[in-house]
C-alpha cells in the first residue's frame, strides 16, 4: 500500500469514541434510572444515520437530473442509489418492531424527561420531505406555528433554500416533460391512445351488457361504474380536465409529464424506455416506504401513547395518521395503473419510432 497515507485503527476511523459517548439518559442524570431510556435513544440516534445517508444519496440524484438533459447513464446510477434508499427505508419501518418491545409502562418511566424533545424537532427528516418536494401549504397545520419554528435560524434559512429550488419532484417532472415521443411526424400518441381507450370501454360495456348470469340492477351498476373510469380517462384526454384537478388538490404532476409517465408505462418493453419504467416504480416505492413508515409510526403511538397529545404538542395519533394520508408526494405516478390498457389494445407505433425505443443491434430488418 501506498505509505503517503497514515494507517488508522477501526475504532477512530469510526470515530466511536463520539458515537458511543452519545449515550446520556436523562431519567439517570435526574436520579431515577429508565431501562429501556438507553433503547429509545438509541433508536432514534440510528435513525438519524440513516436518515444522513439517505440525503447523502438523493442529494446526489437530484444533481443528475438538475440538469437540461439528463446522462443515460445517470439513470442506471440514479435508479442504484433510489433502490438503496428503499432499502434503508425497509430497515427504518422495521426497527419499530425493536422499538416495540419497550412497553407503554417502560416508556412512562422516563417520558416526562423528555418535555417538549419530539420527533417532530428532526430537522433531517424534514430536509429530506422538503428535497423530495413536500411544500408548507400542503402540510397538515399542527399547532399555530409553522413546522420550521423548531428550528435554528440557519436551518430554517436552509429548509427555505431548499423550498425555493427544485425539488425531486419538480426535476422528474422536468425530465418527464422533455421525453420525445409523443408526437412524431404523423403519429401522435394521445388520439391514437384515446381511440384504443374507447375500444377497450367499449368491449368491456358490450361484456356487462350481455352477460347472462348477473341481474339487470347489477348491469347497470356496473355501467355507471364503468362511465366513472370514463370520466377519469377525460382528464388525460383534455388538458383542461388535467389543470382543474391540480388546481382542486386531486393531481400534481404536470399535464405533459404525466401524458409521458402514461407512455412510459404503456410501452415499458421497448428497451430504451425499460429504465425509464424502473426509475418510475423506483420512485413509487420510495413514496410508498415513506407513507408505510408513516402508519407504522402512527400504529406504535397508539399503542404508546394511546390518545395522548405528543410531547412536541400535536394531537399524536391522530394528527400522524392524518400525514400518512395526505403527506405523499408521487401519487400521480401511482394513479397511472388506471390509465392503463392491455398490451393488445395498445396503438402500434410507427416504423421509425419503433427503431429509436430498440437497441440497434435487436432491429429486425
Ligand atoms: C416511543 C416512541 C415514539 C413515540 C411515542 C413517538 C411519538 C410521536 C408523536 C406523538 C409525534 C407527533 C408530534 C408530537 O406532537 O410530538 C411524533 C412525530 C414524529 N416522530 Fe415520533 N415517536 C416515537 C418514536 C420515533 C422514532 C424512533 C422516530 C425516528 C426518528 C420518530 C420520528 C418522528 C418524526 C420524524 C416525527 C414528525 C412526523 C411528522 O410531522 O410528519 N419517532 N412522534
Amino acid at each position: 500500500m501506498d505509505k503517503k497515507y497514515s494507517s488508522i485503527h477501526y475504532h477512530d476511523y469510526l470515530q466511536l469514541d463520539k458515537i458511543l459517548g452519545a449515550q446520556k439518559l436523562r431519567s439517570a442524570e435526574f436520579g431515577t434510572p429508565a431501562h429501556d431510556e438507553m433503547l429509545f435513544i438509541i433508536i432514534h440516534q440510528v435513525y438519524e444515520l440513516w436518515f444522513k445517508e439517505i440525503t447523502h444519496d438523493l442529494t446526489s440524484v437530484m444533481e443528475m437530473f438538475d440538469k437540461e438533459t439528463v446522462d443515460e447513464s445517470d439513470i442506471g446510477v440514479a435508479i442504484a442509489r433510489i433502490n438503496r434508499i428503499t432499502e434503508i427505508q425497509k430497515i427504518l419501518i422495521d426497527q419499530i418492531r425493536v422499538l416495540e418491545t419497550m412497553t407503554s409502562l417502560d416508556f412512562l418511566d422516563f417520558r416526562n424527561y423528555l418535555l417538549p424533545a419530539s420527533g417532530f424537532q428532526s430537522y433531517q427528516f424534514r430536509v429530506v420531505e422538503v428535497a423530495l418536494g413536500l411544500k408548507k401549504q400542503e402540510r397538515i397545520a399542527y399547532t399555530q406555528n409553522v413546522y420550521y419554528k423548531v428550528f435554528t435560524r440557519e436551518q430554517q434559512e436552509y429548509l427555505q433554500q431548499l423550498e425555493d429550488g427544485n425539488s425531486f419532484f419538480d426535476l422528474v417532472e422536468r425530465w418527464l416533460e422533455r421525453m420525445p415521443f409523443l408526437q412524431q411526424d404523423d403519429f401522435s400518441f394521445l388520439p391514437a391512445y384515446k381511440k384504443a381507450v374507447k375500444n377497450m370501454l367499449a368491449n368491456e360495456q358490450r361484456a356487462i351488457a350481455s352477460a347472462g348470469y348477473i341481474s339487470e340492477e347489477e348491469k347497470a351498476l356496473r355501467l355507471r361504474m364503468l362511465g366513472d373510469t370514463d370520466t377519469y380517462f377525460e382528464s388525460v384526454f383534455n388538458p383542461e380536465k388535467h389543470e382543474e384537478r391540480i388546481r382542486k388538490g386531486e393531481a400534481k404532476l404536470s399535464y405533459k409529464a404525466s401524458i409521458s409517465a402514461l407512455l412510459i408505462n404503456l410501452y415499458r418493453d421497448y428497451p430504451l424506455l425499460r429504465q425509464p419504467y424502473v426509475l418510475l416504480g423506483k420512485i413509487i416505492e420510495l413514496d410508498e416506504n415513506f407513507t408505510t413508515w408513516r402508519y407504522r409510526h402512527a400504529q406504535m403511538v397508539l399503542g404508546m401513547l394511546g390518545k395522548k397529545i405528543g410531547t412536541g404538542g400535536s394531537s399524536g395519533y391522530d394528527y400522524l395518521s392524518e400525514t400518512a394520508q395526505k403527506h405523499r408526494i408521487f401519487s400521480d405516478l401511482n394513479n397511472i395503473a388506471t390509465l392503463l390498457i392491455p398490451r393488445s389494445e395498445l396503438p402500434e407505433l410507427p416504423e421509425k419510432m419503433k427503431d429509436q425505443l430498440n437497441f440497434h443491434y435487436c432491429v429486425e430488418k
